[in-house]
């Protein structure tokens, strides 16, 4: 796409007076690219500036310059990298990247379409406790699956039962784009935990603070005796109110994590149901 500017020459530094009126003829953005050259620009239907500021600033050349076309989603993709998670794992965000290192498992997620790229703490510190297990679990329940990036893990480690569930269906679509492109298989539910049947060794969560603490009671009744919770997404200064609402549940935490920004929980539920 081409737009234009109005591009402004002087030969002394543009006076402020100059921007000042450039506001009032419309203008909704400015880069002052030197002091003496600055280029404004203007709605489409804006009337045109031209002539007033030439009246008004007459030491100052003002005329309009068609922008160079920019291939703006070319160069999103070609800003796209492949990036090391963690020891095993190496996400690739795009169908066009190879993945640099033959020892890392490859995660294809689709680019910027849903939140999980494993850029943010809070998706890197699940897929590191899932890599970290001494042994594949059994089956896998992923709540709140974004881009389908751990249930895609999950798969790739050799979990052989992979669910994964969202309350955004636009999300489960991605989730699906990105079985696909990994070439693995995992069941998808619209919804939350409490949508999902059976029991799962191993639950990821990684929602924010406030609603991984109301929907704990659906997640701890989604685990298999012993099975293990991943929280993620806990915002710092709010683990507490999530420890303590899991603590109230019987779940015992095993393991915490954090950036300090963000927290990541382990739990193990009893090997057998309270109550
Ligand atoms: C932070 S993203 C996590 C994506 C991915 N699992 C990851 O780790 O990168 C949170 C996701 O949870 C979903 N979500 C929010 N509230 C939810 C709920 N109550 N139950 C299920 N999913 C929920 C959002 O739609 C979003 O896709």
């Amino acid at each position: 796409m081409t737009g234009r500017a109005l591009v402004l020459r002087s030969r002394d530094p543009i006076p402020d007076a100059v921007g000042d009126s450039l506001k009032a003829l419309g203008m909704t953005a400015l880069w002052e690219v030197s002091p003496t050259q600055w280029r404004a620009y203007f709605p489409q239907k804006a009337p045109d500036p031209v002539d007033p500021l030439r009246e008004r600033h007459p030491d100052v050349e003002c005329g309009w310059e068609e922008e160079p076309a920019v291939d703006w989603a070319g160069r999103y993709q070609s800003s796209l990298r492949p990036l090391a998670i963690g020891r095993r794992f190496a996400v690739l965000p795009s169908l066009a990247l190879d993945n640099p290192w033959s020892e890392r498992i490859p995660l294809r997620l689709m680019p910027g379409m849903a939140f999980g790229t494993g850029e943010h703490y809070t998706t890197a510190s699940c897929l590191r406790l899932l890599e970290e297990m001494p042994s594949s679990p059994a089956s896998v329940l992923d709540v709140g699956c974004g881009s389908g990036i751990l249930a895609a893990a999950s798969c790739k480690l050799g979990c052989p039962r992979v669910t994964a569930c969202d309350v955004d269906a636009d999300a489960l679509l991605v989730a699906g784009e990105t079985a696909a492109a990994n070439g693995v298989s995992y069941r998808l539910v619209e919804g939350s935990a409490a949508q999902v049947e059976g029991e799962f060794d191993l639950v990821f969560a990684n929602i924010l603070a406030e609603t991984l603490s109301a929907i704990l009671p659906d997640l701890a009744a989604r685990l298999a005796p012993g099975g293990l919770l991943a929280g993620s997404g806990i915002a710092s200064g709010r683990q507490e109110q999530v420890l303590a609402a899991a603590s109230s549940l019987g779940l015992v935490l095993m393991e915490s994590r954090t950036d300090g920004e963000w927290w990541t929980l382990l739990w193990r539920a009893p090997l057998s149901r309270m109550g």
